[in-house]
């Protein structure tokens, strides 16, 4: 029976670094070191400002760093101690060449995977916690078999990670369920079971899932895929609401109380973000394809589809309303991450949103609590297009409070759905008081409750509400 004692994890970012802390911090007798390319990331990791914001990590991080968990560059040196290895590293759409901007590239989970095979000296189990398309554990295990000799061997799993941003620490901590697949050999189930234990230090057993490889990989785009399917449908009939009176809030409920349909993931809003939903769907989409079948890949497309559409329409409503034009006028955006509870920007509908607004040549204020200015200007400037940082920070300014962004603004437009952005939390009488009148308000997360504020002055939109 293959006992774990010592792991790496390759890639410290927002998925490796939680999940692996969270891993040292619930099983104190294995020791754990994170390594990645990056140094700047590193360092961060080893410093009191981590490079990522999310509640409870600081608390685990501080708990074990030092004791049984380790940040490091020194990649080789991790993988030669480790008996178990995560590949926990970024697999973004592919920008150029076959499949650009569908397929994920896979040049990071290839590199790390060859590292692996060059500098082994002991029996490793491999794991594949990147998201990744079906049947990418074969070519790992291609190149690592390639490199076995009698004394070393490469058994590999996939253990997708399911944790969402915001509620990283809570969802490692207590999840619906972990996903282990493994090659259905002696030493694949071995090795699975090695990693079950590893788990089950503090994840109840009947809440480990084990599979063979295939299962586990096409899973974890099945949920992704799944998830954001039902935010596109509910967007989809924001847009019935809007045209007919119907109250998006009120028929995700009444669909929601159906026990086989469920509540959650039905909330409209301007569009889903992050990093992983559209990335993950469009590899699905990509996957399809090369299957030959069509019109599964036009199926899953549609979902991406919708919320292109649904963050066009919400700009599209801005625009009208506030008279057909927003040229020169001042629009104050709250909230730029993708969600809130999350420093994180990638994928924000924000930045779609703000892009069109300064194409419309319109002022626009940004409000975020977690996000650095760099960030936003970084995420708004054109890549490769000289200097045009510099255009965006002429158009942009970046506040530090609701209160300074609305200030003289003719429309307030709610992006992320913060908790200090509630009608309860923020004041929106002292808003009201700073615009410019009439006072717009458009609600791209449903938030705030609008007869309410209709009563201080403000012009309310919501998405899916048309009162
Ligand atoms: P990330 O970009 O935050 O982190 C990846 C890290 O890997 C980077 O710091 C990078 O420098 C490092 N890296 C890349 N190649 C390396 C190499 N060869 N050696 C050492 N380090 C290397 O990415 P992330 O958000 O943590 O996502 C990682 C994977 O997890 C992706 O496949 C993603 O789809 C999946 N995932 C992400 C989330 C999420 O919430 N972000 C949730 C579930 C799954
Ligand atoms: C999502 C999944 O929820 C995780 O299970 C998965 O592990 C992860 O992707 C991943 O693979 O990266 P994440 O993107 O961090 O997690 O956050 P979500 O809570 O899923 O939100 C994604 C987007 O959908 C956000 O922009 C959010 O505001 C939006 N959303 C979510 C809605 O618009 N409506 C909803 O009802 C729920």
């Amino acid at each position: 029976m293959t006992v774990v004692k010592n792991i790496c994890c390759i890639g410290a970012g927002y998925v490796g670094g939680p999940t692996c802390a969270v891993i040292a911090y619930k099983c104190p007798d294995i020791k754990v070191t994170i390594v990645d390319v990056n140094p700047g990331r590193i360092a961060a990791w080893n410093s009191d400002k981590l490079p990522i914001y999310e509640p409870g990590l600081e608390e685990v991080v501080l708990a074990c760093r030092g004791k049984n968990l380790f940040f490091s560059t020194d990649v080789d040196g991790a993988i030669q101690e480790a008996d178990l290895i995560f590949v926990s590293v970024n697999t973004p759409t592919k920008k150029s060449g076959m499949g650009a901007g569908m397929a994920a590239d896979l040049a990071y989970v290839e590199s790390a995977t060859r590292r692996i095979a060059e500098v082994a000296k002991s029996s490793k189990i491999v794991v594949e916690k990147s998201t990744v398309p079906c049947r990418t554990a074969q070519s790992m295990r291609t190149i690592l078999e390639a490199n076995s000799t009698p004394e070393i061997h490469f058994d590999i799993l996939s253990n997708p990670e399911f944790l969402a941003e915001g509620t990283a620490i809570r969802d490692l901590l207590s999840p619906d369920r972990v996903l282990i697949g493994a090659l259905q050999t002696e030493t694949g189930i071995e090795a699975q079971n090695a990693l079950v234990d590893v788990y089950t230090h503090w994840v109840p057993r009947e809440r480990v899932i084990t599979t063979n490889l295939w299962s586990s990989e096409l899973s974890k785009l099945a949920a992704n895929a799944m998830l954001a399917q039902r935010i596109s449908s509910v967007n989809a009939l924001s847009a019935i609401c809007e045209a007919t009176g119907a109250d998006v809030d009120e028929v995700a409920y009444a669909c929601g109380r159906d026990s086989r349909l469920g509540a959650k993931f039905l909330k409209a809003s301007v569009g889903f973000g992050g990093s992983c939903f559209q990335k993950d769907i469009l590899n699905l989409v990509y996957l399809s394809q090369q299957l030959n079948l069509p019109e599964v890949a036009d199926y899953w497309h549609q979902v991406v589809i919708m919320n292109e559409y649904q963050k066009k329409r919400f700009v599209r409503n801005i625009i009208s309303t506030l008279f057909n034009t927003i040229t020169n006028k001042k629009i104050a955006v709250l909230g730029f991450a993708f969600k809130k509870d999350t420093g994180d920007t990638r994928e924000s509908a924000a930045i779609t949103l703000i892009k069109d607004f300064m194409q419309e040549n319109a002022r626009v204020a940004i409000y975020d609590p977690k996000v650095e200015r760099e960030q936003i200007y970084m995420d708004l400037a054109e890549p490769g297009v000289v200097d045009t940082q510099k255009e965006v920070e002429k158009k942009v300014q970046i506040c530090s409070s609701a209160y300074e962004a609305a200030e003289g603004a003719d429309a307030v437009v709610i992006v992320t759905e913060w908790d200090e952005f509630r009608d309860d939390q923020l004041d929106y009488t002292k808003i009201y008081a700073g615009m410019n009148k009439p006072a717009f308000l458009f609600d791209g997360r449903l938030i705030v409750d609008a007869p309410k504020l209709r009563q201080l002055g403000f012009k309310v939109s919501v998405i899916g509400k048309n009162e």
